[in-house]
C-alpha cells in the first residue's frame, strides 16, 4: 500500500520523504496541542516591565540564549557569504546556461563531424523550420516579398559560404531586417553550415 501511495520509482526516497511528512504532521499536531493547553491552564510568571498600554505589559524575560546563538550565527555567516562565500565561489546562471550549451555545440560538433552532403542538407531543412521558416516561408519563397525568396538561382553565386556569412551577420537591406543569428549564438557551425547548404540546394533547384 505504502508503495501505491508513494510511487514506484524511487521507492527509498519516496518512503523516507512520506515518514517525514507524517512525522512533521504529527509534531505539528502535538505542539500546537501543548501550547493550547500551557495557554488555557497556566498563569504567566515573572517580573513585568514598568511601561504599560492600558493593561498590556511586557515581562522582563532573558534573550532565550537558542535565540541569541542562532542570530549571531547567522549574522556571521552572512557576512562570510557577502564577503566570500558568493564572490569567490562566483556562480552565475547565465554563465551556467552558456557552458552547457557550448558542451552541447561540442558534443553535437563531434557528433556529426563526418556527415555527408545529403544529411547536411536533411539537417539543414530542419532547422530552417524552426528558425527560417516564419519569415522566409516554409517553400524559402520570402512570402510574397515579406522576406528574401531564397529559391533564387542567383543564390548559386554566393555558394554555401556566402550564404553562411549573411546567415552569421544578418541583414538590413531594402526588403527587411533579418537578425544576426551569429548574435542570438544558439546555433553550432555545423548548424550554420547545414542550413546554407539547404538553402544552396534549394537554389540550386530554381524555385519549387
Ligand atoms: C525575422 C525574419 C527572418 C528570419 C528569422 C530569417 N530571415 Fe533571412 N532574411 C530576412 C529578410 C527580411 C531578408 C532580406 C533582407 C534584405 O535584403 O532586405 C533576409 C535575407 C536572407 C538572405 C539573403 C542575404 C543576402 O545577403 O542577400 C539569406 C541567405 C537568408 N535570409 C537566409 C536565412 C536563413 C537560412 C535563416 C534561418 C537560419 C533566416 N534567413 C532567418 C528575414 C529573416
Amino acid at each position: 500500500m505504502i508503495e501505491q501511495l508513494f510511487g514506484g520509482s524511487n521507492q527509498t526516497i519516496n518512503i523516507l520523504g512520506g515518514i517525514g511528512f507524517f512525522a512533521v504532521v504529527l509534531i505539528t499536531f502535538y505542539v500546537v496541542w501543548v501550547y493550547y493547553k500551557k495557554i488555557k491552564n497556566e498563569k504567566s510568571e515573572g517580573k513585568l516591565a514598568e511601561e504599560n498600554w492600558d493593561g498590556i505589559g511586557e515581562y522582563k524575560n532573558d534573550l532565550p540564549t537558542g535565540w541569541t546563538v542562532v542570530t549571531i550565527l547567522l549574522i556571521v555567516w552572512a557576512g562570510w557569504y557577502y564577503l566570500i562565500g558568493y564572490p569567490v565561489n562566483s556562480y552565475s546562471q547565465l554563465g551556467e546556461w552558456n557552458q552547457e550549451n557550448e558542451e552541447y555545440k561540442a558534443k553535437f560538433e563531434s557528433k556529426w563531424a563526418n556527415i555527408d552532403d545529403a544529411k547536411l542538407a536533411a539537417m539543414g531543412e530542419s532547422i530552417f523550420l524552426a528558425k527560417c521558416a516564419m519569415c522566409h516561408g516554409l517553400t524559402a519563397d520570402g512570402m510574397d516579398g515579406k522576406a528574401q525568396n531564397l529559391t533564387d538561382p542567383m543564390y548559386q553565386f554566393y555558394g554555401v559560404e556566402g550564404i553562411e556569412a549573411a546567415i552569421r551577420a544578418g541583414k538590413k537591406g531594402e526588403i527587411g531586417v533579418m537578425p544576426s543569428f551569429e548574435q542570438e549564438g544558439t546555433m553550432s557551425a555545423i548548424q550554420y553550415k547545414a542550413v546554407a547548404t539547404y538553402v544552396f540546394s534549394l537554389s540550386k533547384q530554381g524555385g519549387q
